[in-house]
């Protein structure tokens, strides 16, 4: 009935976030969902990320995996009229995509919507954790994982894409200052979920197009 992504570069805090979500919404019984990963193209998508060998194909199977999410996971879910929280959906693909297929597919923004049209399910409320690129990669340099995604002049672009999203969307988007303490951005990202579903619990019909 309802779903809600969080978005955000990567060392933005959205799965601590998204983590915490869950037993704060227990009372709504959300179903908490992640991308990539959610299905078995995920192992696929994973491989992908470590071998760097072909953004578009990488681009692919982050749809593929979102497919499979869908068809999986979130559809079934909101047809059972649940609450769906998931860790990055669609506008990750928008942002990072759009980076990683520069100067290899003309017009890498429109070939991504084209890509999703017609059978994704758009988002009713996308939370955005902001947080400047410094500390993001100040955050993410504690990793392990160093995924090619995780430097600086992605990062940069990724935050501006994310931006120029909120732009073209207001409505749907919900901005978090990511550098607030954890338990600040989760009161008032619960009370917006919260809100948007008892809003749509009223009848507020829901967007499909991308
Ligand atoms: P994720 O597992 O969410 O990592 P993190 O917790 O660090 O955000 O995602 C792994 C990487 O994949 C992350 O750098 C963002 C990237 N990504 C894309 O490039 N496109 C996509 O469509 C998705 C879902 C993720």
């Amino acid at each position: 009935m309802l779903l809600v992504t969080i978005e955000g570069i990567d060392g933005s805090g959205k799965t601590t976030l998204h983590k915490a979500l869950g037993p704060c919404l227990s009372d709504l019984d959300p179903v908490i969902t992640c991308e990539p990963g959610s299905t078995w193209i995920g192992e696929a998508v994973r491989r992908a990320i470590r071998e760097q060998s072909d953004p578009i194909a990488e681009a692919l199977l982050f749809v593929a995996d979102h497919a499979a999410h869908l068809r999986e996971v979130v559809k079934p879910a909101l047809a059972e009229g649940r609450l769906v929280i998931s860790d990055r959906y669609i506008d990750s693909r928008l942002v990072y995509q759009q980076v990683t297929l520069d100067g290899i597919i003309l017009d890498p923004l429109s070939w991504l919507r084209s890509v999703h049209n017609g059978w994704t399910i758009m988002p009713d409320l996308t939370i955005l954790l902001a947080v400047p690129v410094s500390v993001a990669l100040e955050r993410t340099g504690r990793r392990e994982s160093g995924e090619h995604f995780e430097q600086e002049p992605v990062l940069t672009r990724v935050y501006e894409y994310y931006m120029q999203l909120v732009e073209e969307d207001k409505a749907r988007f919900l901005i978090l200052d990511g550098t607030l303490p954890p338990e600040h951005i989760l009161k008032v990202a619960a009370g917006a979920i919260r809100y948007r579903h008892s809003e749509l619990k009223k009848g507020r019909s829901r967007k499909v197009s991308v």
